[in-house]
């Protein structure tokens, strides 16, 4: 066992005894959680952003001003979404909010892979692929529509677009809302997959009173309790081991 596997296992055994002992354990995830599942991040080594520049393609500006750059984008996006399958990492998730460990997810991911896992109290902050709108006239749509670069059936506007919240948008504020609450009762939060480079996400682990962990492939450059630097499949899976033994 090298120096930095035996740094990961203390790491493990520490945050399964951080949860043993937790009261309200909440969870924060972003897209570091998914690409095990096959669904590149943004900013991580093979991130979607090393190649794309997010401001133009995520934009609301460029849905109402430049809708073909935005649905080229978002075509392959939602066929990457297709498919997916939640991992090992979300289902043990689902499992610790089955034995009462956890008390929610807040994510930033739009794939619904915590939902599929099995996760019940699943706060999604960036919206979810699933609902399809128009952006013009607010009349619901279909994914197939919107896969098709349909125009709007109410209004004929080529506006479609995914419930999912884009740069310069506020985000769902029920959603927010009820996340907060719950973060700021949380005597645990665990911290995965983020970059914690987006606003106003990044601040949520500045609103729990208890112990932060943060489970990452990378160091990004803030502090928390504790830092477990791997995989989220792994640590989490790893993280059950100790839980279940
Ligand atoms: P990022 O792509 O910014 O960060 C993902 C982090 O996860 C990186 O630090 C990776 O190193 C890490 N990572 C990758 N694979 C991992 C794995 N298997 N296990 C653990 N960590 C891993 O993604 P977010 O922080 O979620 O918003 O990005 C925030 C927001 O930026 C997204 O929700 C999206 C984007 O713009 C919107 O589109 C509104």
């Amino acid at each position: 066992m090298d120096n930095l596997a035996a740094e990961k296992i203390a790491g493990i055994k520490q945050l399964a005894e951080f949860l043993l002992q937790s009261d309200y354990a909440l969870v924060l995830t972003g897209a570091g959680m998914d690409t095990e599942s096959n669904i590149p991040d943004f900013r991580g080594k093979d991130g979607l952003w090393q190649n794309i520049d997010a401001r133009v393609v995520a934009d609301i500006n460029t849905i109402r001003q430049n809708y073909k750059v935005f649905h080229q984008f978002y075509k392959e996006r939602l066929s990457a979404m297709t498919d997916v399958l939640p991992h090992a990492g979300h289902y043990a998730l689902a499992e610790l909010e089955k034995k009462g460990i956890i008390k929610g997810i807040a994510t930033q991911n739009i794939s619904g892979l915590h939902l599929k896992a099995g996760s019940k109290r699943v706060y999604e902050l960036h919206g979810d692929l699933k609902k399809v709108f128009c952006d013009n006239c607010g009349a619901p749509a279909t994914t197939q529509e919107l896969y098709e670069m349909k125009p709007c059936s109410a209004c004929s506007e080529l506006a479609l677009r995914p419930n999912v919240v884009f740069f310069g948008e506020a985000l769902p504020a029920d959603v927010w809302n009820k996340a907060v609450a719950e973060i700021k009762k949380s005597d645990l939060l665990l911290i995965i997959g983020t970059s914690l480079e987006v606003a106003p996400v990044n601040q949520l682990p500045y609103l729990t009173a208890g112990k932060t962990v943060f489970i990452n492939a990378e160091d990004v450059g803030h502090k928390f309790d504790l830092t477990i630097i791997g995989k989220a499949k792994e640590i989490l899976s790893e993280t059950m081991r100790y839980i279940n033994a």
